[in-house]
């Protein structure tokens, strides 16, 4: 099982567990979010969500020999490559999102936090936004959403040079709500997840709403956008020698390319 799902006293659990790879995201896993996603709007056991990994790594992102091997296609709503589903799913989700991140958040694992709203952070946390140095481009609205949150030259520095940064200056930036000692993560997380449950649905479902609304066209005009760019350069030279190069335990060399 790669994706770890349960719901209790009205929480919505979705667990990373695929620890070997460390929780790279496969197409199935994609597809498994985007289903448990899309199910709990209209499931009303389900009052709030909690994304987790494992406590030494959230996710290492997209798995590369999947997008290698199965590079995701276009296509809308449950005829796009499950990726894509996932990304619509939890921009759009109706109902509130925490997120428990430790250990490594690489890509995705980063962007998909843009769109949560509550983000707790372990002291071990590292995230990354490696796109440009894997030959891609950002998605899930990260080149949106992150210079709006951050400011440009902030945003730039984390999508252009992909270098990790602590829990600590994500907090600083506005990225993370708060930060934890590791041990302590989950169950706060939890925790305040159950806080949420408890709380009016309705009440907080108009509360998402209003601070989402009127920023969800040019959100999701931004992910077709990335969308596009990102499926070109997922087939282009400079990603095949991003991808073999990871496979490889070498460094990638981009000076051949213009
Ligand atoms: N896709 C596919 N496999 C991945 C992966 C990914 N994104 N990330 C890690 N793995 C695999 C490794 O290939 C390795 O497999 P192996 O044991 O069969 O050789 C295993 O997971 C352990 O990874 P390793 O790199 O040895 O762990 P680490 O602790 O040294 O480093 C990371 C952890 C997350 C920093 C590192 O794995 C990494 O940078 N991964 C790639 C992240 C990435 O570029 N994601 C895509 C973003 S769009």
């Amino acid at each position: 099982m790669s994706i770890r799902t349960s719901i209790e006293q009205g929480i919505l659990t979705l667990e990373f567990d695929r620890i070997d790879k460390k929780n790279a995201i496969t197409a199935a896993m994609y597809q498994s979010l985007a289903d448990a996603l899309r199910a709990a709007q209209t499931d009303p056991a389900v009052r709030a969500i909690l994304l987790r990994g494992k406590p030494k790594v959230f996710t290492a992102g997209n798995d590369l020999e999947d997008f290698m091997q199965r590079p995701p296609s276009g296509g809308e709503g449950a005829e796009a490559a499950p990726v894509f589903q996932f990304l619509y799913q939890i921009s759009h989700a109706s109902k509130p999102v925490v997120a428990a991140v430790s250990g490594a958040a690489v890509g995705v694992g980063t962007t998909m936090l843009l769109h949560c709203d509550l983000v707790y952070a372990s002291d071990t946390a590292k995230l990354s936004l490696p796109f440009v140095q894997l030959g891609l481009c950002p998605e899930a609205a990260s080149s949106l959403l992150l210079p709006r949150l951050v400011g440009y030259q902030r945003a730039a520095e984390k999508l252009m040079l992909g270098e990790a940064f602590s829990a600590q200056e994500a907090l600083e930036i506005g990225l993370v709500t708060r930060v934890l000692p590791v041990a302590e993560l989950h169950d706060f997380a939890l925790a305040q997840a159950r806080k949420l449950a408890a709380l009016p649905a309705s009440s907080l479902r108009e509360t998402k709403l209003l601070m989402k609304a009127g920023a969800m066209a040019e959100v999701e005009k931004q992910m077709a956008d990335e969308g596009a760019v990102f499926r070109r350069m997922l087939v282009a030279p400079e990603a095949k020698e991003a991808f073999s190069a990871f496979f490889e335990k070498r460094k990638p060399d981009f000076m051949k390319f213009v």
